[in-house]
């Protein structure tokens, strides 16, 4: 398994039964993002005691951070059903119509990477979420008409780790609307710790707190660390996942301290090695790092910022003076440091 493959902040393919097992299933048990958990536990509550569903949601950030998690918790606290599909795979009115039609009152629908949804379908959605009303068309051509056809009232969750790229007219249709962000340390440390005791693996503070912070600020690769780490205190060490064993591990699977991943160390290395430090443009990058530039902005460049090794300026992408330095090169003059880290800020305390 190469580093890329191990801290990637997106989904692999086999992860999918492994996640489903390490997903709270209680607001309570959901770890962090205090603000989210504080705005979706009042209104859960509000729409429990009045009995309707709860207000459209919307999650947005970047991959892996706990949006389709937050999605099954709410149908969990608000007892429904929940029905999941996602943009790219709805292609016509049809296939929301079979949904939209079988929903029971209060039941969720979740639409994952809601900002790919076609257009056509985006506009079919909004009487829907409006008017629990969805506009069936019969027939075909000259003689084409549409029927109004009521549905339960619903609640819509929407996912998306490009809030930039979804409408105007669609964000504004949703009452809560999430930001996720990168969590810190102490945070990642609390969900390895509940991740360790779900999968039954001894782990102490100290090996939690190494996990957590080469997790690239993400549950998703915490996890995945904690997997990888187990495996290796079970055959080369006694079991019990210290700091020493995930050290160990770590430095096996090429995680570096910060957790960045090769594509990240690309992004910086070239930008420093090929542009001087910048300014890049993102396209320029793109070609360079072959990755593509959506994925750049939406992935990779929003823990580089938050980590303080990359700005965004009107004239492209710089690396910061802690890039220069994160890879051993001397740090030109004047270059700024970028935003402190959140894993920089905690150490020695
Ligand atoms: N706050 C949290 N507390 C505990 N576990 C979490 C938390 N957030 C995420 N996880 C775990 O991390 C994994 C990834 O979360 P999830 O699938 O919800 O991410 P996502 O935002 O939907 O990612 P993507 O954009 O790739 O769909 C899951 O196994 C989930 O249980
Ligand atoms: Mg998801």
């Amino acid at each position: 398994m190469t580093r890329t493959e191990v801290t990637t902040p997106e989904a692999l393919p086999e992860e999918r039964t492994a996640e489903a097992s390490l997903r709270p299933d209680r607001l309570s048990e959901f770890v962090g993002q205090s603000n989210v958990k504080e705005s979706l536990a009042i209104a859960i509550e509000a729409a429990r005691q009045r009995d309707e569903p709860l207000d459209h949601a919307l999650f947005f950030g970047p991959p892996g951070l706990g949006k389709t998690t937050l999605a099954m918790l709410i149908a969990r606290e608000m007892g429904v059903n929940i029905r999941t599909s996602s943009g790219p795979v709805l292609e016509k009115a049809g296939d929301l119509v079979g949904m939209l039609t079988t929903l029971q009152h209060g039941d969720v629908l979740f639409i994952d990477e809601i900002h790919r949804l076609r257009p056509q379908l985006e506009e079919f959605l909004y009487p829907a979420m409006e008017d629990y009303r969805v506009d069936v068309r019969i027939a075909e051509g000259p003689n084409a008409q549409t029927i109004p056809m009521t549905i339960e009232p619903f609640t819509l969750v929407g996912a998306s780790t490009r809030y930039g790229m979804l409408t105007p007219p669609m964000r504004a249709r949703f009452g809560l609307v999430e930001r996720l962000g990168y969590y810190p340390a102490e945070d990642l440390r609390q969900i390895v710790l509940r991740s360790a005791s779900v999968l039954e693996v001894s782990i102490d503070d100290d090996g939690a707190e190494e996990i957590a912070k080469r997790s690239r600020g993400t549950p998703r690769v915490a996890n995945r660390l904690l997997r990888r780490v187990r495996d290796y205190a079970q055959v080369r060490a006694d079991g019990v996942v210290t700091r020493e064993v995930a050290n160990a591990a770590l430095s096996r699977l090429n995680v570096d301290e910060y957790g960045l991943d090769d594509m990240d160390a690309r992004i910086l290395r070239t930008i420093i090695e090929k542009y001087d430090g910048g300014p890049t443009g993102l396209s320029t990058l793109s070609v360079a790092v072959g990755e593509d530039a959506e994925t750049i902005e939406a992935v990779y460049e929003p823990f580089l910022i938050q980590q303080g090794f990359l700005e965004r300026t009107p004239r492209g992408r710089m690396a910061t003076a802690s890039a220069y330095r994160h890879f051993g090169f001397r740090v030109p003059q004047g270059l700024g440091d970028g935003q402190p880290s959140f894993f920089e800020d905690r150490s020695g305390g």
